[in-house]
């Protein structure tokens, strides 16, 4: 993959405030914004947490009114998005606060398109289908993984198709990300490493995607290299706040890679199996990222072996399938390290439930920018490999 300097390229990110305390400024921007009432949308995990609470204290503090949402699954649904919007509506909220994980997140972003557009969450599927501006969204992730914050993409569950769908669209960036790394101190060692695979399978597959571009290589490269030494000590020493603070900054890089660059397979086959059973979505992207390297590799082994460096694995005088072996091998082994040892055939998926993933999985955005074009048996090869 050879970037030219003539192709066109766009980079598009939220205002961001990275750093400890950063949630308390909610309040202050929703008064930049000329906010009466937001809708906080957070989940009843992320409440328990004490964050939520402190973030409803700074609205308050700014002289701001508030609306709790907090029925949110940790796949958020489509009947979810559309009662938030009902009472986003009702309450004439005209700003949205989010605080939580990608669930709270998407959600949130879901409920801002739906109040602005009208419609049903779901004829937004796919990209650039908003047409109208949505109102304020200023997010504060409690996960360093899923990037919502500062990413074009909202993940929603179809409960009727059993799938998730991948909406896509400049306009569903948040105005500000309030990124503070204290706020993944609650997080459990499981969550922090599903979590973080997350992370830095967002950073590979921005690297390798076919919209890839300079502006976009320097986030993703820099969330390798921070991720793939961050996560394993963060699992020795998880109180540890230079860990954290370095995860959370590694997520956000990977997440402004792969919001402008776009994903691959493994997020498209990923959304297919998180829909079809509702498992968490770093477990699943964590369960088929070697395996989709290995299907991918062959089409850009150069800029695979960049990744590999960035890892820290000193490719000096290895051939390229020994570097492809060794990134295979890396990569089950951080896994292994971290606690994350399910297969797809642990998680309940059966082999006869292998084409339907593979359908669905065809038809997810993600796929469009993987670097190597996958046929649907392709696939069904990627996730038998997995089970
Ligand atoms: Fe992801």
């Amino acid at each position: 993959m050879h970037h030219s300097i003539r192709e066109l390229r766009k980079f598009i990110a939220p205002e961001i405030i990275f750093g400890t305390s950063s949630r308390t400024l909610a309040g202050q921007y929703c008064k930049n914004f000329h906010a009466k009432k937001a809708l906080v949308v957070s989940d009843p995990g992320v409440i328990q947490t004490g964050w939520t609470d402190e973030v409803i204290e700074s609205l308050l503090d700014a002289g701001i009114n508030y609306r709790l949402f907090s029925n949110v699954s940790p796949n958020p649904r489509e009947h979810e998005v559309m009662a938030g919007t009902s009472i986003y509506l009702e309450e004439k909220c005209d700003s949205i606060v989010a605080v939580g994980g990608g669930s709270p997140m998407d959600c949130a972003k879901g409920i801002g398109i739906v109040a602005a557009n009208n419609g049903h969450i779901l004829d937004y599927k796919g990209i650039d289908q908003i047409s109208n501006p949505l109102p304020p969204l200023i997010f504060i992730p409690t996960t360093a993984g899923t990037s919502a914050d500062v990413s074009q993409f909202a993940i929603i569950a179809d409960t009727k198709e059993l799938v998730k769908i991948a909406i896509v669209s400049k306009i569903i960036i948040p105005d500000v990300a309030l990124i503070d790394p204290e706020t993944t101190a609650t997080m459990d060692q499981y969550l922090t490493a599903c979590t973080g695979m997350d992370a830095l399978v967002h950073a590979i597959e921005a690297f390798v995607s076919k919209a890839s571009s300079p502006l976009t290589d320097v986030h993703a490269l820099e969330a390798i290299r921070i991720l793939s030494s961050n996560l394993p000590e963060v699992k020795l020493n998880p109180h540890s706040m230079e860990a954290r603070k370095n995860i959370m900054f590694g997520s956000m890089e990977a997440g402004l890679a792969f919001s402008n660059s776009i994903l691959g397979a493994v997020h498209a086959m990923s959304h297919s199996l998180g829909g079809f059973l509702d498992l968490p979505h770093g477990e699943c992207n964590s369960m088929l990222l070697e395996h989709v390297i290995n299907f991918n590799f062959n089409s850009h082994p150069n800029r695979f072996s960049v990744i590999a460096q960035n890892m820290a694995i000193d490719t000096r005088g290895m051939t390229t399938e020994e570097i492809r072996k060794k990134i295979f091998d890396e990569i089950k082994s951080l896994k292994k390290f971290l606690g994350i040892t399910n297969t797809l055939k642990d998680t309940g998926v059966k082999t006869s439930d292998i084409p339907v993933l593979a359908q669905k999985a065809l038809e997810d955005a993600c796929l469009v920018t993987n670097p190597r074009s996958a046929r649907k048996r392709d696939i069904e090869v990627i996730y038998e490999e997995a089970m």
